[in-house]
């Protein structure tokens, strides 16, 4: 049985299941949020050690103003409402991607929650925010060589934003489509790769669970036989 230390999921879908409703766009990322919840309390629930959720692509800022807008600021209620979500399931906080174009509100609202809970252990919560997984990859290795490493597979590694939480084991994508958007592509070379149709506001704990069933019984090889 393959152990799932990382879970990463690419939460696509909630502009449809809004459209679907005839809502607005914005109402899909809020309902979207409350997935967020659900899958966080289910990962700290069932021994997966890390949990990386694509939440802002360093392309999303190409999106409306008023949605881009609207996505930071239900970004900064869910980490100043939360906490409880926190520290009730013993969740870390964390993020990855580049956080200086943010507001200082958010800015301190992300380093607040990230001070509350250092001490929780069951579940690193890892918010990809202004995300790009070339961007972390250059970054990184700008980082190594103003450290004076040499550049190699592992300095790399260690200088990625993601250091702490290892190779991504499992990716979810939700929504249809059959890409990886430039979301832990270094992190993902050996990851076993879910395509779901559902949308991210429907997707639950029930197909979650079916997923990491099949995830547990494939025959993982890392490029041996
Ligand atoms: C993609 O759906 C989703 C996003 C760009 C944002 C993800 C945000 C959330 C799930 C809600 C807030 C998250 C947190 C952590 C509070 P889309 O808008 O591209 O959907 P579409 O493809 O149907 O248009």
């Amino acid at each position: 049985m393959n152990t799932l230390n990382h879970l990463a999921i690419i939460m696509d879908g909630n502009g449809r299941w809004a459209k679907n409703r005839t809502l607005i766009r914005t109402d899909g990322h809020k309902k979207g949020a409350d997935t967020v919840e659900n899958i966080a309390i289910y990962c700290a629930k069932n021994g997966i050690k890390n949990l990386t959720l694509y939440a802002f692509s360093t392309e999303n800022w190409k999106r409306p103003k008023s949605e881009v807008d609207f996505l930071l600021n239900l970004l900064l209620k869910f980490i100043k409402l939360k906490e409880n979500l926190f520290l009730e399931n013993s969740i870390r906080f964390h993020t990855i991607g580049d956080l200086s174009p943010f507001s200082t509100q958010l800015k301190n609202a992300i380093a607040n929650l990230k001070d509350k809970t250092k001490d929780n252990s069951r579940l690193n919560l890892i918010l990809a925010i202004n995300y790009g997984s070339q961007n972390e990859i250059v970054r990184a290795v700008n980082s190594a060589l103003a450290n004076g490493v040499k550049i190699d597979e592992k300095s790399i590694s260690s200088h990625l934003d993601s250091a702490d939480f290892g190779d991504v084991d499992l990716m979810i994508r939700t929504g249809g489509e059959h890409r990886l958007s430039n979301f832990l592509l270094w992190q993902s070379s050996y990851a076993e790769l879910a395509f779901t149709p559902t949308l991210w506001p429907d997707f639950d704990t029930k197909e979650l669970d079916e997923i990491i069933a099949k995830f547990k019984i494939t025959h993982r090889k890392f490029g041996a036989i």
